[in-house]
């Protein structure tokens, strides 16, 4: 018997074992429940951040940063919170020094009357980034990038393996937050602007996370964020008002909660902005009678950041803090992530006591929160030995990451085949993010707006670092020539081109999150543009390699280069993956997720409605810089041959679409087979195109392979007037590539 065949069955076991095992879990959750005081109760909901345990005030930075022993009593003896998150200010701990840490959480929660355990949260959204030591991966738009789920569930397994080899047994992550808002600062931390890449992904991201045992030695519990719609703020800011209908919410933002809590995700985090005038805080339309009533999500859910007081601060629907903790409750959040102040146990227990919220209502966010922590094992093993996982850290885990970053770059233009580049040029290297790590890893980097990357990750390359390591110090010449908006020394940089055969020009951003990431303007700051163009004018080819987590415009700047690379936070092993790429040592083929603008009032994505491209001769077009699902390589693809198994299909049945793809260049690469349908005519306006389908194949030259998908009616749908899925009789065109196929559904 092969090692697959062994593993099939021990797979179902498993999952048998879970279904088998609720009943008990389920007895044990009540008889628990029975003994516990409303006080207690109510910690169970409660969320604080890590340095309520810790001398100082919160968020100050102090090194070192000591357990103060009296506020561990508090917190954890006193108050019996039920879950802590983050990592404490300051120096970023060690795989060993989180197993401390949380030993020590853990054994005091042991030392409670009931003897709860504590669930740790942390954001290992692209591997255990609070973590010094661990292995570090690309974003997730990185990741929907690579157009490659299967690298998505190999990151997302290796992610958890290390957490749990730091007793981390929580991340808040895959963020489903479908990226519509170009200019919007968490774009990067999302799968981009598609609904079908952020299912695909999102689902291989939780596959890799939890397996099918979240409670496994070498698993952890995912939580999906931030539901939902938090990806459209009109403004692009973070946390601005969101006006989204219910046809486009249902048709653009619900599948991938659907299709992930399907795959098993038993905790989610909700969105701190408004929908519609409508804190989703405070929505029992989304947290009760969508989540539970429609989407069937069975596990608790966790607010976001102070979000329940800030019902009452900043959006104003609660005339107090206990007021909001009754509205927010009422509408269906089980957890407060509160996360510095006490007053959220105290508010539950006096709305119970005075009947403003009920006895069952509190009962029910407990008992979802305590089957969540027995799911996760957690009342058997809290700690993990870091001796145990041998592979933490280690070089195979860089590999995954590396080939990651690989697969992540993409090529945008060029000209002349300019690229790659031989390894004998000389070249300057020039521009803000060719020298920092910011630029590769973005936030949620060692510490939250990820500025500590250069010092944490001091044995990786930066860009022209690795530029330098593929072509020897002497032929690398480096002037930062500006900083991300300032001019440093232009002037240097045009007289360091004498003598090279070519720039190499980093642009973009730093790293940033959330609100700190808000800008006003989505063109590439003034002084990076200046640098590209009085370099444009010394006459020596430029490559611009943008790092950056959302598309700058580079309208103006793009005809200065003959070849552009683009990166959306590619990790540590970016630097080197550029290289590779640049000097043809890896043939690209990443490719967009997301409509590259070329203006800024036309922030349009790809799958628009037919009247976002209205034309009257001078009006407005579709034109972007780059289309969504581009990606060139540094050797050509022809598709041939696009058959469907029948020319219609009929409701409950299916239909192959297969097509042949060609390696027609010189050199091996992979492609990504793209297939997108158009319904031609709706009762609710059809988008232009919609991506059903795509498979990532590897060619040698000269090689073709078929590629074949299999599309059932569901697939063609689309949200109807009635705000229920529907997919209606009619011809829907079929493409894949260049070429097209009619398709007849029939009822
Ligand atoms: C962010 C979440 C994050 C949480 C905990 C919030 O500010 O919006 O994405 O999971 O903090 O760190």
């Amino acid at each position: 018997m092969t090692r697959k065949h062994l593993l099939f069955p021990l797979g179902l076991l498993v999952f048998a074992f879970s279904l088998s095992a609720q009943p008990d879990i389920d007895r044990q959750v009540e008889e628990l429940l029975a003994k516990m005081t409303l006080e207690e109760k109510a910690g169970q909901m409660m969320q604080l951040t890590a340095d309520m345990l810790f001398d100082g005030a919160p968020y100050v930075l102090t090194n070192p940063r000591r357990i103060d022993p009296a506020k561990v009593e508090k917190v954890i003896k006193e108050y019996k919170v039920g879950s802590i998150l983050n990592v404490p200010t300051g120096k970023v701990p060690n795989v060993t020094e989180w197993h401390d840490l949380i030993s020590m959480i853990q054994q005091k929660a042991a030392e409670t009357r009931l003897k709860i355990p504590i669930l740790y949260g942390t954001d290992d959204i692209h591997g255990v980034n609070y973590c010094s030591d661990a292995t570090l991966f690309p974003q997730p738009l990185a990741m929907a990038s690579t157009w490659n789920p299967g690298l998505a569930e190999k990151v997302g397994a290796i992610t958890a393996y290390e957490a749990k080899a730091a007793s981390l047994t929580w991340n808040f992550s895959p963020a489903l937050d479908v990226g519509r808002n170009p200019v919007w600062s968490r774009l990067w931390e999302s799968f981009g602007e598609d609904v079908y890449m952020n299912k695909v992904m999102g689902v291989a991201t939780v596959k890799g996370y939890q397996g099918d045992n979240f409670g496994a030695a070498d698993k952890v519990l995912a939580c999906l964020k931030h539901y939902a719609g938090y990806g459209w703020p009109v403004s692009g800011k973070d946390r601005t008002p969101a006006y989204i209908p219910e046809v486009q919410l249902r048709e653009l933002f619900l599948p991938a909660y659907q299709a992930t809590i399907d795959a098993g995700a038993m905790s989610l985090m909700v969105n701190s902005g408004e929908i519609s005038g409508v804190p989703v805080h405070a929505s029992k339309f989304m947290l009760t009678d969508v989540l539970r009533g429609e989407l069937g999500f069975k596990g608790f859910v966790v607010s976001d950041w102070e979000d329940i007081i800030l019902l009452h601060t900043r959006h104003k629907v609660a005339s107090s803090v206990k007021e909001a903790v009754r509205i927010a409750i009422e509408a269906g959040i089980d957890m407060s992530m509160v996360p510095v102040t006490f007053e959220f146990r105290d508010y539950v227990v006096e709305l119970v006591n005075e009947g403003q919220l009920s006895m069952e209502r509190i009962d029910e966010s407990v008992r979802r929160i305590l089957n969540v922590k027995m799911l996760g094992g957690l009342f058997q093993k809290t700690v993990f030995d870091p001796n145990d996982y041998p592979l933490f850290g280690s070089d195979a885990h860089r590999a995954v990451s590396k080939q990651a970053a690989l697969e992540s770059v993409i090529l945008l233009k060029n000209e002349n085949e300019v690229l790659p580049l031989s390894k004998s040029s000389r070249v300057l290297v020039t521009g803000p993010t060719a020298n920092t790590m910011r630029s590769l890893n973005g936030g949620w980097s060692y510490n939250w707006q990820g500025t500590e990357a250069d010092n944490y990750q001091k044995d990786k390359n930066t860009i022209l670092e690795a530029i330098r390591a593929k072509l020897g110090e002497d032929q690398v010449k480096y002037v930062p020539g500006s900083g991300y908006d300032e001019i440093i020394d232009i002037e240097a940089a045009v007289q360091a081109t004498e003598n090279v055969d070519g720039i190499i020009l980093c642009l973009g951003e730093l790293s940033y999150t959330e609100v700190e990431g808000n800008i006003s303007d989505l063109n590439l700051p003034a002084a990076q543009h200046e640098l590209a163009a009085a370099l444009a004018r010394t006459g020596k080819p430029i490559i611009l390699v943008l790092a950056e987590g959302r598309p700058r415009l580079i309208r103006e700047t793009a005809p200065y280069a003959s070849g552009i690379l683009a990166t959306f936070y590619p990790g540590p092993e970016g630097g080197d993956a550029l290289a590779d790429v640049l000097f043809g040592d890896y043939n690209p083929d990443g490719k967009l997720a997301l409509t590259y603008p070329k203006y800024p009032h036309s922030l349009t994505t790809y799958d628009h409605k037919h009247t976002e491209a209205l034309s009257f001769g001078s009006g407005p077009v579709f034109d972007p810089q780059f289309t969504f699902g581009s990606g060139l390589s540094y050797t050509t693809f022809t598709y041939k041959n696009l058959r469907t198994s029948s020319p219609s299909l009929q409701a409950g049945g299916r239909l192959v679409v297969s097509v042949e793809v060609h390696n027609t260049g010189g050199r091996a690469g992979q492609e990504v087979v793209q297939l997108y349908t158009s319904d031609l005519y709706a009762s609710v306006t059809p988008s232009v195109r919609r991506l059903r389908a795509f498979e990532k194949v590897s060619l040698a030259p000269g090689e073709y392979k078929t590629v074949s998908f299999t599309l059932e009616p569901k697939d063609l749908s689309f949200i109807g007037q009635d705000k229920k899925w529907v997919t209606e009789p009619g011809i829907f065109k079929i493409r894949i590539g260049e070429l097209e196929a009619d398709l007849k559904y029939e009822d």
